[in-house]
């Protein structure tokens, strides 16, 4: 794994970078640019179809995201040899950041999915209500840890 890193360094460290991109950056796209062209939508179906579309289409690039960083930073813990750095501690603050992220990430999936389930029957008020909470505060807690590990990975840079 040492080697690994040793060869593949940069590719190893630009994965890690774009999947944070794509994660982080995607959230912050979707919440304050997509989510604010679509309030003045008023029919309840386009609305809802539209949202839970733009959701489907970006949980497909964050899986891989979230998968790729998780791998990558592993390479890196074993590849740095972080485990005697000083610095380890900053690394178990990436991973225990990444755990709450993902955890939120599952439980916004299962909440997608299931305003997904009542679209389909027709139930707008109940699709609805399952996709606040990801707009008022579920993208944005994961997108401020988010921006708390992209900082820790600042600190942690050529180590
Ligand atoms: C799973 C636990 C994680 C570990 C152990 C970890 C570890 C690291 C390390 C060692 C670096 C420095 C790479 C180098 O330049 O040598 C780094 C950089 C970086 N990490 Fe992480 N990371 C983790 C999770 C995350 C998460 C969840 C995000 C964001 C969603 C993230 C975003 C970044 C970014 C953007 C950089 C590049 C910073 C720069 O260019 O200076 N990491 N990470």
């Amino acid at each position: 794994m040492t080697e690994l890193f040793t060869n593949y360094s940069s590719i190893i460290v630009f994965l890690h970078v774009i999947a944070a991109v794509i994660w982080v950056g995607g959230m912050i796209a979707i919440r304050f640019a997509v989510h604010y062209s679509m309030l003045d939508i008023t029919d309840p179906k386009i609305k809802l179809g539209r949202t839970l579309e733009t959701l489907r289409r970006f949980f497909n690039m964050v899986i891989p995201s979230i998968i790729l960083l998780l791998i990558t930073a592993i390479i890196m813990i074993i590849g740095l040899n972080l485990k005697e750095s000083p610095d380890y501690s900053l690394a178990i603050v990436k991973e225990v950041i990444w755990t709450i992220m993902t955890v939120v990430f599952i439980y916004i999936y299962i909440k997608r999915n299931k305003a997904a389930i009542a679209f389909e029957n027709g139930q707008f008020p109940i699709a609805k209500e399952h996709l606040a909470p990801l707009a008022s505060y579920l993208i944005p807690l994961n997108t401020v840890l988010g921006i708390i590990a992209i900082f820790l990975g600042v600190t942690l840079r050529g180590l």
